[in-house]
């Protein structure tokens, strides 16, 4: 059962003090990304009848739907699902912003505004967007933890499902105040998945497909298995590759680039050097993962041609945007691919985000459903 009908936004009728529907969704994004971030949710939320408008400040980092009526954000909100989302690093239903917190007692107002959402809360994550400027905020959140937490203890404690608490600060006299719902959510504070470079991986794109792993792969037991086979399309110096080997992954590394030699002393690589739009495996793989710079357009053509063909289960692929039209060009690569698939009658699930670790580009995840 999906977790928005058991911790229900619209407030059930219980004893006690009411709860008040959030008014707003607030969502995190890479800097230079909220106009993007903006114009999808604008476009989930009509979809899903809920009327409202965007509060995106450029380079802030964060983006604010506010509702025109929150009842109906709250009855709708289950419509909206955050896998949906490109952009969208995290997403909080949220109240605020709590301008003028008084200096000498900002707990009291955030925790009635707490109280005043839900009952329980499973946990608290003092945030601030992802800017230098806001960065500058993290030593005050630090200090303010421990009392806020203490203060919160009531509030917290509600169980690995419950809601988490969210506080968003935009100074250290401002805030937005929300909930997350644990499986409809980014697992990360400030959606952010903080990964370290491993020594021996061969570039810092490795971090790229293991994050889109650890988004996209939600079965790695029956997804990522030791024995597989895949394809790196545009695998040099070997940072992708390096991750599907460190699984045990048998991987055809394609690139006219030199590939790290320590990965081809693993046994499991075939270097070859071609051309990534001309190559194709004698008998399907497991995994396809492309990361060549090309235009996105381009790729999803390419993906869709092996995916027509069931030339593989699972692919991801990098998009590299171009500087305008960037959510655009996104959705369409997506019809590019959707449209191929349907004509051809293959079942699939596709979907698209950009990732922590990806620049100016998205990551697609496709899965052929048998
Ligand atoms: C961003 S790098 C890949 C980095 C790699 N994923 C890693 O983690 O180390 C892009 C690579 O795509 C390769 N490339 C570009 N066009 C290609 C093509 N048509 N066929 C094969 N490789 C291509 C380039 O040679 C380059 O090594």
């Amino acid at each position: 059962m999906h977790s928005f009908r058991r911790f229900q936004l619209k407030p059930a009728p219980r004893p006690g003090k009411a709860l008040t529907s959030p008014s707003s969704i607030l969502l995190y994004c890479r800097r230079g990304f909220e106009k993007e971030c903006a114009a999808e949710i604008l476009v989930q939320t009509q979809a899903a009848g809920i009327s409202g408008h965007v509060r995106a400040k450029e380079n802030s980092a964060h983006v604010v739907f506010v509702a025109h009526e929150p009842e109906i954000l709250a009855n709708r909100a289950a419509r909206l699902r955050f896998d949906a989302l490109i952009f969208a690093r995290q997403r909080i239903f949220a109240s605020g912003p709590l301008a003028d917190l008084p200096v000498d007692d900002r707990i009291t107002p955030l925790l009635d505004t707490a109280a005043g959402l839900q009952r329980r809360y499973s946990t608290l994550w003092l945030e601030t967007a992802d800017t230098n400027e806001a960065k500058e905020l993290a030593a005050f959140t630090r200090k303010f933890e421990r009392p806020f937490a203490a203060a919160a203890a009531g509030l917290l404690g509600g169980g690995p499902q419950a809601p988490r608490l969210h506080v968003f600060f935009l100074t250290s006299t401002a805030a937005y105040l929300g909930y997350t719902l644990p499986d409809d959510s980014a697992p990360w504070p400030c959606g952010i998945p903080r990964l370290k470079l491993p020594r021996s991986a061969p570039s810092r794109s490795t971090l790229k497909l293991e994050e889109a792993f650890l988004v996209f792969v939600d079965r790695p037991e029956t997804m990522l298995r030791p024995g597989m086979s895949a394809v790196d399309l545009g695998a040099a110096p070997g940072g992708w590759t390096w991750q599907l080997v460190r699984r045990h992954i048998r991987t055809t590394a394609v690139d006219n680039g030199n590939l790290d030699p320590a990965l081809l002393d693993s046994g499991l690589v075939t270097h070859l050097r071609t051309d990534g739009f001309r190559f194709r495996p004698s008998r399907p793989v497991d995994w396809l993962v492309c990361d060549m710079v090309e235009q996105p357009s381009r790729i999803a053509r390419l993906v869709a041609d092996w995916a027509a063909d069931g030339a593989f289960r699972y692919a991801v692929f990098n998009l590299k945007l171009p500087m305008n039209r960037r959510y655009e060009e996104v959705e369409r690569c997506r019809g590019l691919i959707e449209e191929r698939l349907a004509a051809q009658g293959v079942s699939h699930r596709l979907r698209f985000r950009q990732l922590y670790h990806d620049r100016e580009e998205v990551t697609g995840f496709l899965e052929l459903v048998s």
